[in-house]
């Protein structure tokens, strides 16, 4: 039966199960005429970070948000060829060999058992007879990037690590149509270059990389010339060729080898041992030259597409500081960043290229309705708890709680924030991608010049030398910030406003690390990193109406239109996804409130926590 016949006469509605996994934060949704109805990624689920196995939990929670049993998806899309992937490591290794010879038999196992039998595994887990289609990694960026953009035609780019062969690529999207250009391919790779840097700065390959970017501000860009020279070559199209002779990845186990080690002074810090100098220069040094790659691609996609927007997605898309310049520098009037620019947002993309680009559905993006939004629904994709089955869940917890109504929460919330208390704040659907924007937050006040270390220490028992991001009202943001477009996931870096900001002194500016961070830089110290920049989300009215509510009260109340957001979790938890995580988490932190769905719970009122003791070594010794 061809396509077309299959939609023809056809009056139910076209579910498509979009899935990600096998490499890192696996993830699923669910994709009903073109509408995104469901999306998460499996470690919410599991409780283990960045959980890459096949996402059995999220495929069931997507299917029940969706009110469907197997029997009704009618496609199901992969986010990559597993067979061009497998390609790759075995020419890898035949033109390594017999270097990489280790790594190989270490990376057999997973494939024989999982990756090589995606197809039947996926309808064996699904139990489905749905046909399975596969889309290739970067096409399922550039499909995250531009179907769910505000966007009648853009310019695509995508940037990551790895997918089959391509590490980014370049195109454009028009109408229901995808056109990649042009692709770098492995082992030539911005992604895997940054985390060749996250390595040997002793942070976590595929997690760290967020900590290269806050680090990055304590230091000197003094290796920027040995790695334009030695490590890497940058052409004027913002595409690079690495020198391998340095790196390890293609055929080790290791991300960096001894010549590494030796042109930058030393070997990989010990993960955990203290920061020094070096480590913030090497950081400050790679970011510089991502930012270099990120702009001339972007130059060079203005010139070859002559688009007004851009839209971005893969691994790289996550560098705010980077996203921020192209806002500021680029050459383009708008950018639009996948929120699950990562391998998650993979799932998505697989299941909209299936629906516009297989199928031949027609796409009708909000910009041409005259207001400008994107098809995300805010990112909030995820899970959803009634009142109901909050109270039940507190109710079986044993927790202590009151209930009240929406304008009560919110003035006892903003209340409490502008007291400077830390607050659970747990509502409506889970955010989908890596960053909590206000449905599972951590929320405080960014005027306090306690609150950093206090939301470090006592809540996610860190020591960090990175700030926290803000919320503002979006109507308020230029008065704090110098950023004139919205950014409603968290993915750009702006300069926090002149008029803010507090001058050091020659002795302050000598201080070092964290010490140079608890010196208040502006009036919202919490907010502000060493730089004078600051991560920033915009909230606006018609997109998120409750948590936009709580800040104009916070507003009301002190003058101030922004609060602290931080993930709701600790350090080495996935963000929180039911009530029952967010209680949890809620009595094993110094969290002075929990406001969830209609409830407010304060910390002296609940009774201590039963069965926990497991949970320090669990997640504390990340
Ligand atoms: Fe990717």
């Amino acid at each position: 039966m061809s396509r077309d016949t299959l939609r023809e006469g056809r009056k139910s509605p076209m579910n498509i199960l979009g899935i990600s996994a096998y490499y890192h934060d696996s993830a699923a949704c669910l994709v009903r005429d073109g509408e995104l109805i469901a999306a998460a990624q499996e470690e919410r689920f599991t409780r283990k970070k960045h959980d890459h196995r096949f996402p059995a939990a999220a495929v069931e929670y997507c299917l029940r948000e969706a009110r469907l049993t197997p029997e009704g998806v009618d496609y199901v899309a992969f986010y990559d060829k597993p067979l061009q992937k497998f390609e790759r490591l075995l020419e890898t290794y035949l033109d390594y060999a017999p270097r990489g010879y280790r790594s190989f038999l270490k990376a057999m196992p997973l494939w024989l058992k999982e990756k090589l039998w995606t197809r039947e595994h996926i309808t064996k887990s699904c139990r489905t007879g749905a046909k399975v289609l596969f889309t290739e990694h970067h096409e399922s960026h550039a499909a995250s990037a531009f179907f769910p953009s505000p966007f009648k035609s853009a310019a695509i780019l995508t940037i990551d690590g790895v997918g089959e062969w391509a590490t980014s690529s370049w195109g454009l999207g028009s109408g229901n149509e995808i056109h990649l250009e042009a692709e770098t391919r492995f082992p030539h790779s911005l992604g895997l270059l940054y985390s060749a840097f996250t390595y040997y700065t002793g942070f976590k390959v595929n997690s760290g990389e967020y900590k290269v970017m806050g680090l990055a501000p304590y230091g000197e860009p003094t290796f920027v010339k040995t790695i334009l020279d030695e490590l890497v070559n940058v052409a004027e199209d913002g595409s690079l060729r690495l020198n391998m002779d340095y790196f390890e990845y293609a055929h080790g186990l290791t991300m960096t080898n001894g010549a590494f080690d030796r042109l930058f002074g030393g070997p990989v810090r010990k993960p955990e041992s203290s920061l020094t100098q070096r480590e913030m220069d090497l950081a400050r040094s790679i970011q510089d030259v991502t930012e270099l790659c990120m702009l001339r691609m972007a130059q060079h996609v203005h010139r070859e597409t002559g688009e007004k927007a851009l839209v971005m997605a893969g691994g790289v898309a996550l560098n705010c500081v980077g996203n921020g310049r192209i806002v500021r520098e680029g050459p383009f009037e708008h950018i639009w960043v996948q929120p699950a620019a990562g391998d998650a947002g993979g799932a998505l993309g697989a299941a909209l290229s299936v629906w516009h680009q297989y199928l031949g559905n027609g796409r009708c993006p909000e910009s041409a309705r005259g207001h400008y939004s994107d098809a995300m629904k805010g990112s909030f994709l995820g899970p959803r708890f009634s009142d109901d089955d909050v109270e039940r869940e507190l109710k079986r917890l044993g927790a202590s709680y009151q209930r009240v109504t929406e304008p009560c929460l919110i003035h006892e919330v903003a209340r409490r924030l502008a007291d400077e208390k830390v607050i659970g704040w747990f509502q409506g659907r889970m955010e989908f991608g890596p960053r909590a924007l206000g449905a599972r937050s951590i929320l405080g006040d960014p005027r306090s010049t306690k609150m950093q270390s206090v939301m470090n220490l006592k809540i996610k028992f860190r020591e960090s030398f990175r700030p926290f991001a803000p919320s503002v009202l979006c109507e308020r943001v230029g008065e704090y910030f110098d950023l004139d477009c919205d950014s409603p996931y968290m993915l750009l870096v702006a300069p926090v406003h002149q008029d803010i900001r507090h001058e050091m002194t020659a002795e302050q500016d000598r201080l070092f690390g964290i010490e140079k961070l608890n010196v208040p830089r502006s009036t919202i110290p919490a907010v502000t990193h060493v730089d004078y920049s600051a991560r920033v989300q915009t909230v606006r009215r018609e997109d998120h109406p409750q948590y936009h509510a709580l800040i104009a009260e916070f507003d009301r109340l002190t003058g101030c239109p922004l609060v602290v957001n931080t993930s709701f979790n600790v350090r080495g938890e996935p963000i929180v996804c039911t009530p029952e995580d967010a209680y949890r988490c809620f009595m094993r932190t110094g969290m002075d409130t929990l406001a969830i769905g209609n409830f407010l719970l304060d910390k002296a009122d609940q009774p201590a926590l039963a069965g926990d003791q497991d949970w320090q070594k669990e997640f504390q010794l990340d």
